[in-house]
């Protein structure tokens, strides 16, 4: 009998729900996906016939185009849906617009949305289509832990027993919760920082330290996380100012001192600039910002080929 890959068919909504099996290959296959992008001719035939949806319900900038361009380069169809209008989760005109669309004939939605659940709930209502969870509100955002991972894993970081830090927004934010969740699971030794009012209580459930001082979650670190200040979502007075922000919390060149020599800066984009990075860490030569879009791109392949075709893709595959 044909052994078919253990992601096939299967829906990437959590960090939680893959094993290290599941996730070794992704990274074996992703590796696979980045020699081919560098590539001059980087456009397959692997998912020729498949149609991949993406459904975003909020801004994207490099989750949206990577996944559209992972789809092309793989040869399937993708075709964007975007809306910024419906902020909540209306049970049924969600629902609707799955099913309305999967009648066409989808075979992959990839969905961002305001909402905690929301690539859960459509899994649970599409059936004929993988979901892959995009970003859903504070919750999740594996497809950016695992593209963060992988720009680690390629510079030889070893996770086991390492520091590893993430400072800022921690309260609306996806990304610090899965890379949280990711990093656990190699046996990292991980630390959380920011201000007070933007530090969730439950975050130390996670296993994680946190820390109120900068400085204290930065000393000895080998990856730093810098994460954006979510203005968009900020209630009124979760910290004093911008200004205040950055004076207190920002990661910037002196402070990068305390952090191993060779720690490596990554920051899910977009940046402000100034603000939870200075421009020169943001620019310097331990940042990998640039390298973690272009892992983007290879992760969201891999998961794209091994979730729609049973086989595993390797160095000569088309
Ligand atoms: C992040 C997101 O939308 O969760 N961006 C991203 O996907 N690269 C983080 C953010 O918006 O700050």
């Amino acid at each position: 009998m044909h052994h078919l890959n253990p992601l096939y068919g299967r829906n990437i909504l959590n960090i939680s729900d893959l094993s290290l099996a599941d996730l070794e290959l992704i990274f074996k296959t992703a590796s696979v996906m980045k020699s081919r992008l560098r590539q001059s001719n980087k456009k397959a035939s692997y998912l020729k016939g498949k149609t991949i949806i993406n459904l975003f319900y909020e801004p994207s900038t490099r989750t949206r185009t990577s996944f559209e361009l992972a789809g092309k380069y793989l040869g399937a169809d993708v075709i964007n849906f975007t809306t910024s209008a419906s902020s909540l989760l209306k049970g049924e005109s969600f629902r609707d617009t799955l099913l309305t669309l999967e009648s066409m004939h989808s075979d992959a939605f990839v969905i961002r949305h305001p909402v905690e659940g929301a690539a859960a709930f459509a899994a649970s209502n599409a059936h004929q289509s993988v979901v892959l969870n995009a970003g859903d509100g504070a919750h999740a955002h594996p497809t950016q832990a695992l593209l963060d991972m992988l720009t680690l894993r390629e510079r030889n970081i070893c996770l086991k027993g390492a520091k590893m830090t993430i400072v800022g927004d921690i309260l609306h934010s996806r990304v610090a919760r899965s890379n949280i969740a990711l990093w656990k699971k190699y046996g990292a030794d991980v630390h959380v920082c920011g201000p007070g009012t933007l530090l969730p209580r439950e975050i130390e459930r996670l296993g994680v330290t946190v820390h109120n001082r900068i400085e204290d979650a930065l000393e000895g670190a080998s990856v730093v996380n810098a994460l954006r200040i979510q203005l968009e979502r900020q209630q009124k007075g979760m910290f004093p100012s911008v200004r205040e922000y950055a004076q207190l919390f920002g990661v910037n060149e002196q402070r990068m001192k305390l952090a191993r020599p060779n720690a490596v800066i990554e920051h899910p984009g977009p940046l402000n600039r100034g603000v939870e990075i200075s421009y020169k860490v943001a620019y310097g030569s331990q940042a990998v910002i640039l390298p973690q879009v272009e892992s983007g791109v290879a992760i969201r392949m891999a998961l794209l080929a091994l979730t729609l075709e049973g086989g595993v893709p390797n160095e000569d595959f088309n």
